[in-house]
């Protein structure tokens, strides 16, 4: 494994992370989730991405267990909050009341007295930026997270957070996005400022859910037991990749990947630790095998030649406008 810093701060990451959207708690069974972590910490990765809203809470709790008895000073554990996590109209957003009651429901089932990073989910417009940022500047300063971080902020959140942050002397430090060869709008806005303001990205969905690992064929039912076969929620979540037009074109990768002697999921990783302002590619797995195959993206370099017959053919389904980069308008 390779390590990164998290943006400019001193915190080092593993440059491919483990992250339980979907499956733990959901999609797969318990011994699979157990085992992809295990192979998780045996290639080396040290940074592990979950949230409170994950399969209704119950994504942490599978993770904590998974990582009991493991050194906690050699693990980054992040995780967020925002989305809805019980029924009531204060059980979601940003206000100081769900963040103080987040924190302590996310640590009690990741059985750790501390997050490595505490991530807003989304942007609450329903909350002023004011009340949140001072809520998480209690939360840093009371030791239950050692960083802030945001997801699918704009480039304008991201900086008025960022100064906020430094008025409550807090390291807002991250910002997690996501970003593969078809979902590049972070290019023109978010990178830049992240640049400038020494924050580093986590991308979410590098292999665009498993869609360019290349094995969705055109025309052909799913493989039995992928994301697009889960109908609790996976499918859901991935059908707006299943055209025949992108699942052709990821087809095409196919040769390119042969010729650098990668995987097709290893060379859609690789491409997104291509740039510098990513810190970690976050990388989600059903089955231990999976996580075999994605870790070994970690240091691979690919040439200019690479890149650019890669853009020729995933451009024209390839989506880059910065206004995509968005949150609910109102608290779900
Ligand atoms: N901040 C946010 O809003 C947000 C949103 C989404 C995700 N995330 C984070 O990002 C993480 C990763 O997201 P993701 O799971 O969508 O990422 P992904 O890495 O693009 O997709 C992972 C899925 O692809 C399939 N897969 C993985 N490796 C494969 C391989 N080598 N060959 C074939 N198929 C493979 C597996 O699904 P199947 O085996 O089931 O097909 C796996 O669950 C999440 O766990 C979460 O931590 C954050």
């Amino acid at each position: 494994m390779e390590f990164r810093h998290l943006g400019r701060s001193g915190l080092m990451v593993s440059e491919i992370s483990y992250g339980n959207w979907i499956t733990h708690g959901s999609q797969v069974e318990e011994d699979a989730a157990f085992s992809c972590v295990r192979a998780a910490l045996d290639a080396g990765i040290t940074t592990f991405d979950t949230a409170d809203v994950y399969a209704g809470t119950r994504a942490e709790d599978v993770l904590g267990r998974a990582l009991e008895g493991q050194r906690r000073e050699g693990l980054e554990i992040f995780t967020k909050v925002y989305w809805p996590t019980g029924p009531g109209r204060n059980d979601r957003g940003l206000s100081r009341k769900h963040i103080m009651e987040s924190i302590n429901g996310s640590l009690r089932r990741l059985r750790t007295d501390y997050v490595d990073l505490y991530q807003a989910h989304r942007y609450d417009y329903s909350t002023p930026l004011e009340e949140t940022m001072e809520a998480f500047a209690d939360v840093v300063h009371s030791g239950k997270a050692h960083y802030i971080g945001v997801s699918e902020w704009k480039a304008s959140q991201i900086r008025e957070a960022h100064a906020l942050a430094r008025e409550l002397r807090i390291p807002l430090v991250s910002s997690q996005p996501q970003y593969s060869m078809l979902w590049r709008v972070i290019e023109s806005e978010v990178i830049p400022t992240s640049e400038e303001l020494g924050i580093g990205q986590i991308v979410w969905s590098p292999m665009a859910q498993g869609v360019l690992s290349g094995k969705y064929l055109p025309g052909q039912p799913p493989p039995a037991g992928s994301r697009a076969t889960d109908e609790k929620s996976g499918a859901g979540f991935i059908a707006k990749w299943l055209t025949d037009d992108v699942l052709t074109r990821v087809q095409r990768l196919r040769p390119l990947a042969d010729q650098a002697g990668l995987s097709m999921a290893q060379l859609a990783i690789a491409w997104v630790l291509q740039n510098p302002n990513v810190s970690s590619a976050i990388v989600g797995a059903s089955r231990p095998e999976q996580v075999h195959d994605n870790v070994k993206a970690a240091g691979v370099k690919l040439d200019a030649d690479l890149l650019k017959a890669i853009d020729e053919i995933v451009e024209p389904v390839t989506e880059r406008d910065p206004a995509r980069t968005e949150s609910p308008a109102e608290r779900p």
